[in-house]
């Protein structure tokens, strides 16, 4: 089947399940739950809420298999140049492979480098922990100053907050904004003496990164001896040489094959390594590769990563969805929604194809989300009343905290979670809400009135994502399945999900209106309200 056949057809089926009810799918299909669910790497997949028919589920599988998901899966996986605009290899799933691996990009061996930099990690990580490589008084390291932005800072904050020990050995904070705030809030209470500052930039050329740099720096100079200051000011990189030429003692590399948003797994996490233990890294690098061999070795139908993707892509562009909420029904992953905003739609918020051609359907769709239960007292009101429909996903964790007998149940967590799935589907029609304000003791007249504020749609779809618990295992595996579900839906868009020039522009005026100010003020050819707010704020 042609691309465009595919196309054709996915829309068709779609026209047709736009009308039908999701709960009536389970008694016309009676395999419909085994079809739309999977396990896989210690997670359990039940996409069976979604508003696809057997049908429209066909042919999301037949669109996925004329897009050559299959050939493109490969491809990345052998290290060709995926990323076309950047002429690179995307290799994140080499970061995670077993010791001994064979990942070559663009025909390079990379896996004995991987090897190595991981055994460095781990050496480094061991000896910080043990006080081996203390500070420069010889006091050994009590805090971690993570000093990062984007891919750089929100992929290891996930990490640190789903995996930390409640009462951590080395403490872990995060700076990413260039607000000066944040290093200020970050660094109170730290001793300079055993604080570690780790400078985390792919590039090492973005603005809040360097700021926040300099002042950590200067933090540290203003009590340390310049002998040994370095061991306290380290750099994570794929250009070791402007690290070095910043002042970093010593740097961990990585290469450019690894995209930003997708170097959780390289030393881009080293300061969530050595605050958890290596241990811990290692396995949540395993319940990765456990999710990349199942990506690689499933077939389609049986897919993961891929029946996530085509859940997205049959919302938004059979149905017209742009938009998707993500609870994490668990405290310890309330990062996921801001991590996964960054990782699809900085990947595929794209309006080109890969040939450079303008887009004709919808792409990345609207991400946001709150842990829940909160984001039901927040925004689920619109999720559940609101005109347009918002699919939804829960990942669900069944046991969150300590298994101390006495600790309180989850189940009230987890019962939310499935009750918010089934509220979506079910609704409630004006005769029921009607009969129940007539059965709270309304009066024929204000049951009447109040009926349809009281309605639900229903019908509307939701995923739910299951794990026994939140181990380093599973959070990878969960972290990968996302990764190359984002990567499916961009071969499904047919755009390039692995570059980023959005967010470029922004860039590049910000400086220039930096010149400005540093000039005394707004230059003739800016627009009256940029000179205007400009003006307002220089005081
Ligand atoms: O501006 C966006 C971006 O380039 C992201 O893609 C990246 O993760 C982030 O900035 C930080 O970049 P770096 O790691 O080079 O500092």
């Amino acid at each position: 089947m042609t691309r465009d056949a595919a196309w054709t057809a996915f829309h068709q089926a779609a026209a047709e399940a736009a009308s039908a009810r999701i709960v009536d799918q389970f008694a016309a299909d009676p395999d419909r739950l085994a079809r739309m669910s999977v396990e896989a790497a210690g997670l359990y997949l039940d996409l069976s809420k979604q508003s696809w028919t057997k049908a429209a589920f066909d042919a999301c599988l037949d669109l996925a298999r004329a897009s050559d998901v299959e050939g493109r899966r490969a491809a990345l996986f052998a290290g060709e140049a995926v990323n076309l605009t950047e002429g690179r290899a995307v290799l994140h799933p080499a970061l995670r492979a077993a010791p001994g691996a064979d990942f070559k990009a663009l025909g390079e061996p990379v896996s004995a480098e991987v090897d190595a930099v991981r055994a460095d990690m781990k050496a480094y990580a061991d000896a910080v922990r043990s006080g081996a490589e203390a500070g420069a008084t010889g006091r050994k390291f009590e805090a971690i100053v993570h000093v990062g932005i984007g891919g750089s800072d929100l992929g290891p904050r996930v990490v640190w907050d789903a995996l930390r020990p409640l009462d951590p050995a080395i403490d872990l904070r995060f700076v990413a904004n260039i607000d000066p705030r944040d290093m200020a809030e970050a660094l109170t209470g730290l001793d300079p003496e055993t604080t570690l500052v780790v400078v985390v930039s792919k590039t090492f050329t973005t603005q809040e990164t360097l700021a926040n740099a300099e002042a950590a720096k200067a933090w540290l100079a203003a009590s340390l001896p310049a002998e040994g200051m370095t061991k306290h000011f380290i750099g994570v990189t794929a250009a070791p040489e402007k690290a070095a030429a910043f002042g970093c003692g010593r740097t961990f590399a990585f290469r450019d094959w690894v995209g930003g948003r997708y170097s959780l797994w390289s030393a881009v996490s080293l300061s969530c390594g050595i605050a958890l233990g290596w241990d811990v890294f290692e396995r949540m690098l395993a319940g990765a590769a456990a999710m990349d061999d199942h990506f690689v070795s499933a077939p389609l139908e049986r897919n993961a990563p891929v029946l996530l993707a085509l859940a997205q892509v049959f919302n938004v562009d059979g149905l017209n969805r742009p938009a998707r909420t993500v609870a994490p029904y668990a405290h310890a992953l309330r990062r996921l929604p801001s991590f996964l905003q960054q990782l699809e739609m900085e990947s595929n918020g794209k309006r080109v194809h890969r040939d450079g051609t303008p887009v004709t359907r919808q792409t990345c769709p609207v991400v946001f989300g709150e842990p829940g239960t909160n984001g039901q007292h927040a925004f689920f009101q619109q999720i559940h009343q609101g005109p347009q429909t918002v699919p939804a996903e829960f990942v669900i964790v069944a046991k969150t905290h300590a298994d101390a007998p006495e600790a309180p149940p989850e189940a009230p967590l987890w019962s939310n979670a499935l009750a918010q799935g089934q509220a979506l589907m079910l609704g409630k029609t004006t005769e029921a809400a009607k009969a129940e304000g007539l059965a709270q003791g309304l009066s024929e007249e204000e049951a009447t009135r109040l009926a349809s504020h009281r309605t639900f749609a229903g019908n509307r779809p939701s995923t739910a994502i299951v794990m026994e618990r939140l181990t380093p295992e599973t959070l990878g595996a969960l972290l990968a399945l996302y990764e190359h579900k984002t990567f499916v839906e961009g071969v499904i868009w047919d755009i390039n999900s692995f570059d980023q020039w959005g967010v470029e522009l922004g860039k590049v005026l910000a400086k220039a209106i930096l010149k400005d100010v540093d000039a005394g003020g707004p230059s003739a050819d800016l627009d009256p309200s940029t000179a205007a707010l400009m003006t307002r704020l220089m005081g």
